[in-house]
């Protein structure tokens, strides 16, 4: 059986390179990569800390890049790298629009896609946007999907999507169990400058598209009044590379004391810091994973999560997008022990770190019924 796997972004990358690494295991199964390339330098970093090489890359990536560009682009680099090497199976993760338009061109040319990480739900549209839309797009582009969860499994079920669903854990714990260590020294210059000990560190992160805009202007000055008001904590806020993200975060708080804006971290120095954070908060859909993993409580700056499993298990806090809010919670967990114990304990509902092994054993499986 030939796997062809495409991706483009960093969070697609941290997901599908743990897989990648158990199909190398698989001697009977040949095994490509194709990097859409929609991100470019998160990618890399992704890359590189997995020590995987890719096939091919085509490179998309430009400087304001919009959806339409992103989805020509890979619809037609992707066309001719099938052509060549016509796998049996193409295999796209999430909700990007890398995931969405590689799964439209297999599509096209009646090769079945397995969709890893399915059926997430919203249940909005617009939020998040659009990769509720390119999820739901890509589900119903795929044969195979793999299913984090029984409630994402349910998700698919309610939209008919009945045969070949698997539930199989998230692939972003395999990559997980391994990142964090006791002893880990930074690479990161300003990690290693925070003083993990004496303060309460608090992890930001903050991307999304319909949160660009007022929403991030929102959270920025949320965060500024808590740097302000709490002289024993810390923020670290590594901010994402694209340009109208960069714009607001510096405008707000370039130099505000106890907030650290550093750039995009390497997953092993993203993971643990999250280790050693107080708490996160974030846009984030991987981080909403994480975090609970290791005890954190999350603030989640969003109006909507289609990940409401550690929601339900009391880690996770959906708070929106407005200051006052985002504010007032995150005071809550400085001020009441409480409250932040109540949040504070250890959830893994996203799966137990075999999540590769249970998808590759599935391919194993389809590739024996086809022969
Ligand atoms: C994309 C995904 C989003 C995912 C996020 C993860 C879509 C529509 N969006 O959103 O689902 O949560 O990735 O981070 O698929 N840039 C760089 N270098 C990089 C990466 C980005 O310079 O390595 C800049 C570029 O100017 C680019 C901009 O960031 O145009 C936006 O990148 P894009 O992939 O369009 O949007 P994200 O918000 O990253
Ligand atoms: N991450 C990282 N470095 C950073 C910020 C995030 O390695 O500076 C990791 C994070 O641990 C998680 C993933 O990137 O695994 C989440 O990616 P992102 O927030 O960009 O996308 P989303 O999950 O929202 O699609």
């Amino acid at each position: 059986m030939k796997v062809l796997l495409v991706f483009g972004t960093r969070p697609e990358a941290i997901k599908m390179c743990p897989l990648i690494l158990e199909l190398k295991k698989h001697k009977e199964i040949e095994c490509k990569v194709c990097l859409t390339g929609q991100h470019r330098e998160m990618l890399r970093q992704v890359m590189d800390a997995f020590e995987i090489q890719e096939d091919y890359n085509l490179d998309i990536m430009r400087e304001h890049q919009t959806l339409t560009t992103i989805t020509t682009d890979v619809l037609i680099g992707i066309g001719d790298i099938l052509e060549q090497e016509k796998p049996d199976i193409v295999l796209v993760h999430g909700d990007t629009t890398t995931s969405f338009a590689a799964a439209l061109a297999a599509f096209y040319r009646q090769i079945p896609v397995g969709h890893v990480e399915a059926g997430l739900r919203t249940g909005n549209i617009y939020s998040p946007f659009p990769e509720e839309m390119n999820r739901l797009l890509t589900g119903r582009l795929a044969t195979y999907h793999f299913a984090p969860t029984k409630r994402n499994e349910e998700n698919l079920q309610r939209e008919n999507v009945v045969n070949h669903v698997y539930v199989t854990g998230n692939t972003v714990m395999d990559a997980f169990k391994t990142t964090v260590t006791s002893e880990y020294e930074f690479h990161d210059s300003c990690l290693k400058e925070v003083d993990y000990k004496n303060k309460r560190v608090i992890t930001v992160t903050a991307h999304r598209r319909e949160n660009l805009g007022i929403p991030l202007q929102n959270i920025c000055y949320a965060i500024k009044r808590l740097a302000e008001e709490y002289t024993d904590i810390e923020f670290v806020y590594p901010v994402h590379l694209n340009p109208v993200v960069r714009e607001t975060a510096y405008a707000i708080l370039e130099n505000i004391p106890r907030v650290k804006l550093v750039e995009p971290l390497d997953v092993l120095d993203m993971h643990n810091l999250l280790a050693r954070s107080y708490m996160v908060m974030t846009d984030s859909g991987g981080l909403q994973e994480e975090a609970p993993f290791l005890g954190k409580p999350v603030l989640v700056m969003r109006t909507e999560t289609e990940r409401p499993e550690a929601v339900d298990a009391g880690t996770v806090k959906v708070v929106g997008v407005d200051q006052e809010k985002i504010y007032c919670t995150a005071k809550l967990l400085l001020d009441e022990s409480d409250e932040y114990l109540k949040m504070a304990h250890a959830v893994s509902p996203y799966g137990d770190g075999h999540a590769s092994e249970r998808i590759v054993n599935i391919l194993e499986k389809i590739s024996m019924n086809r022969e």
